[in-house]
């Protein structure tokens, strides 16, 4: 139950216009999920009621934002869109060379390409799946030096995100740092649950590497929520701005890959940016190869425009507190019902454990995968793996067995209201009573890269 004595938040904005949503029967969702191989990325969205898949690039955009679209030059070279985007990212992030990518992953495969070389290690707060797949793609090997807590759902350590500088040590130790190409810290960890580092932690290792002359390249996709917990969390920076944590953050990094999908409130969008002149010179040659000239990187002007002024909303304090607020709101709802959650809440969405909630579903039969669809087929709502079917395999073709096999409920920036969340709780509470009838899923299509977004299952 909430606490009765606290002051509610609110979303500092209102509505200016509206996406209208279908809503389909029990049976033609059975008959859709089926269709789809029970994947909930293969649903068409038409068939789904609230959309919490993912917060990338599902969130609204202001009026500012579609004001400044309407500026964009959509000159092939030198735009003037991009020189906004490049003084907005010097602004407020400070990082010195900028290369804009159509997305996150664009960046990661620039950036793998350059820094890594065959056979070099490359330690990370958790891996991510895309930015892994690049690492291993350009001869990488990623080591998780993640502290322990992060692996476990009911640990209540407060920032889940940090990095344990003994297993950094150990990394070190056993290989040399000249085989370790550079340190990926992700700015509230995706796959752990959406969990922060702490500013205490960052610096500490700083400090570590930077004895050992290791770059840290941060993946910012999500710095400015990490940011938000560190003013909560952190007593040292209670009385500092988002704003000012995310700038401090990034100047202790060297580098770092964006997926602007997320924090900075776009529907597409990113870049690479680096403080090191002769990587920057590498990916500005890279980027025409993959991406585009150098000043638009697959973006248009208008979406370059769109991204300089998300970047400064999504600073904005009051944004973080309603944004966190929600998905705090939806989480201490699920638990109210007893639903198992990954605690502490984190940044970008509820983390349902599926291990506990499906007991009897070994995680080779993909508990997650079947409770996602399950879900859908109780209310519309599309929710997404986060277990063994996201995990892949290892380069030897293992099956990667994670800790965690969670369904992720991600909720989008400044989309639903407070009334949807009740409905997804709701929701969630009745899939959770009849939990015991549930059956797992057998894989019966898997990809060869990425599976979790194509690979298609039936009943168990
Ligand atoms: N890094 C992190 C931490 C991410 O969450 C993502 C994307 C990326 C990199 C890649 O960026 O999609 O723009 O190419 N995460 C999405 C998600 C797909 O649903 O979590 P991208």
């Amino acid at each position: 139950m909430l606490p009765r004595k606290r002051r509610s938040w609110a979303e500092p904005y209102k509505m200016k216009m509206v996406e209208l949503l279908k809503t389909t029967t029990r049976q033609q969702r059975q008959r859709a999920i089926q269709k789809a191989g029970y994947n909930t990325f293969l649903l068409p969205s038409e068939d789904v009621y609230i959309d919490l898949l993912t917060d990338s690039g599902t969130n609204s955009m202001s009026d500012q934002q579609w004001s400044a679209f309407m500026l964009g030059d959509e000159a092939y070279a030198g735009s003037k869109s991009y020189y906004k985007l490049e003084a907005a990212i010097h602004k407020y992030y400070g990082y010195k060379y900028i290369i804009p990518t159509h997305q996150g992953r664009g960046a990661e495969n620039i950036l793998s390409q350059i820094m890594i070389k065959k056979g070099q290690y490359v330690p990370g707060n958790m891996y991510f799946t895309t930015t892994r797949v690049h690492q291993e793609l350009a001869g990488g090997k990623f080591v998780d030096v993640i502290i322990d807590e992060a692996h476990d759902p009911t640990s209540l350590h407060p920032f889940k995100g940090n990095v344990d500088l003994q297993k950094l040590e150990d990394l070190i130790r056993k290989q040399g740092a000249d085989k370790i190409a550079y340190l990926t810290l992700a700015s509230n960890v995706n796959m752990a649950g959406g969990q922060p580092f702490s500013m205490e932690n960052l610096k500490a290792l700083r400090k570590l590497t930077s004895r050992h002359g290791i770059p840290i390249i941060h993946d910012m996709t999500r710095v400015a929520e990490n940011a938000y917990f560190i003013q909560q969390r952190e007593k040292a920076y209670a009385k500092k701005s988002v704003r000012e944590i995310v700038r401090e953050i990034c100047s202790y990094t060297d580098g770092a890959t964006m997926s602007a999908k997320k924090d900075a409130l776009v529907n597409i969008g990113g870049f690479m940016a680096t403080n090191n002149a002769e990587v920057f010179e590498e990916a500005r040659n890279l980027v025409v190869v993959y991406e585009g000239l150098h000043t638009y990187g697959g973006l248009a002007g208008r979406d370059m425009e769109a991204m300089a002024v998300g970047i400064q909303e999504s600073l904005d304090d009051n944004h973080q507190a309603a944004r966190i607020g929600q998905v705090v709101y939806l989480g201490e709802k699920m638990q109210s019902f007893g639903i198992p959650i990954v605690l502490p809440i984190g940044g970008h969405g509820i983390f349902v454990d599926a291990k506990s909630f499906l007991p009897h579903i070994p995680q080779d039969h993909f508990p997650a995968q079947a409770l996602a669809a399950e879900i859908y087929v109780d209310s519309g709502v599309r929710t997404m793996e986060r277990g063994v079917v996201s995990a892949g395999r290892k380069p030897n073709g293992e099956n990667y067995f994670p800790k965690l096999e969670l369904v992720r409920f991600t909720l989008p920036r400044r989309v639903y209201t407070q009334a949807h969340m009740d409905v997804v709780a709701e929701s969630t509470a009745a899939v959770y009573e009849r939990r015991m009838r549930i059956r797992g899923l057998r894989m019966v299509y898997e990809p060869k890269y990425l599976r979790f977004f194509q690979a298609r299952f039936e009943k168990a």
